[in-house]
């Protein structure tokens, strides 16, 4: 049961819960008029701390309670914080905690979230800390391929770009290892899945790896690109010899089979050609519409209406 609990990883889910969030996502969706007119969340506030940038994860935490009728406090700039001034997140948290009721973070540094979380006895939600996990955005990718594709099981799932830095790919493996598909990963060498994110799923998935998106676009349902994260890049002349490693434009779309789906978690750099985005595989606008139902769906749950 998640009422009241954090979410910090995709792997603090059981099973149910992610039917749960799924089913009232969908009850939501259906029923938006109801939910506006008894804004179950009213008296209820929820309070966003952005150390790092954001526009779908920060906006659609905030309307989302906006629409269940609770109220927003927001940092969504650490700079206009007492960050600046040397403020602890330890600190912070034990603050903010009592002005909220649930606390909604992002920072650059893995763990980030967990160390909240020791210090609050309100929830805390990761919205992603540094190169580790994005456990919403998790629930989005995988509502968003149950919807459009009509299930989960039995999807080849092909994950292509940044492996190595990319946190929704860390949430997204992790959750699919509880399914039965087929995981193609393709990256440049450099930017492989961590080795601690592969071995604590080799045994559970069937997952191969590739350099070469040609060797699986046409067997691919679900085809997941990712953003070659430059703001994890030391030497940013690393960064400058990978971009433009991989482009779905009209070319690749043209090879893939009917019915499948290309998905990202945006925002994007020059990873899809925008002539894509009017093509009926391109569902990655649709994926971040459905950020609303699902964190609705999610805050519902944990503050209990
Ligand atoms: N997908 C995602 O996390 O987007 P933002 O960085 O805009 O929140």
């Amino acid at each position: 049961m998640l009422k009241n609990k954090s979410l910090i990883s995709i792997a603090d889910l059981e099973d149910d819960d992610i039917n749960a969030i799924f089913e009232k996502a969908d009850y939501i969706s259906g029923h938006m008029d109801e939910v506006l007119r008894t804004s179950p969340m009213k008296s209820k506030i929820l309070a966003t701390l952005f150390y790092e940038p954001s526009t779908r994860t920060r906006l659609s935490f905030e309307a989302s309670m906006e629409r269940l009728g609770g109220s927003v406090i927001s940092m969504a700039d650490s700079k206009t914080s007492s960050f600046a001034k040397g403020e602890t997140l330890a600190d912070t948290i034990r603050i903010v905690e009592s002005y909220s009721d649930i606390i909604v973070i992002r920072h650059p540094l893995e763990g980030a979230s967990l160390l909240a979380s020791k210090f609050s006895s309100k929830p805390i939600i990761n919205a992603g800390d540094g190169s580790g996990e994005h456990p919403t955005q998790t629930l989005i990718d995988l509502y968003t391929i149950r919807n459009e594709t009509g299930g989960i099981d039995d999807r080849e799932i092909t994950i292509v770009g940044d492996l190595k830095y990319g946190r929704t790919v860390h949430s997204l493996i992790l959750a699919l290892s509880r399914y039965n598909v087929k995981i193609n990963l393709v990256s440049p060498p450099s930017l492989a899945l961590p080795n601690y994110v592969y071995n604590g799923i080799k045994d559970k998935l069937n997952i191969e790896t590739y350099n070469n998106l040609d060797d699986v676009i046409s067997g691919t349902d679900v085809l997941y690109v990712t953003r070659i994260q430059k703001e994890r890049f030391v030497d940013k002349n690393e960064y400058y010899k990978l971009i433009g490693s991989y482009k779905i434009t009209l070319n690749e779309v043209n090879k893939m089979k009917n019915g499948s789906i290309i998905m990202h978690p945006l925002p994007r750099v020059d990873e899809i050609d925008p002539a894509v985005d009017y093509t009926k595989n391109a569902k990655y606008f649709r994926q971040a519409a459905n950020g609303i139902p699902v964190r609705m769906s999610l805050i519902s749950i944990i503050l209990g209406d």
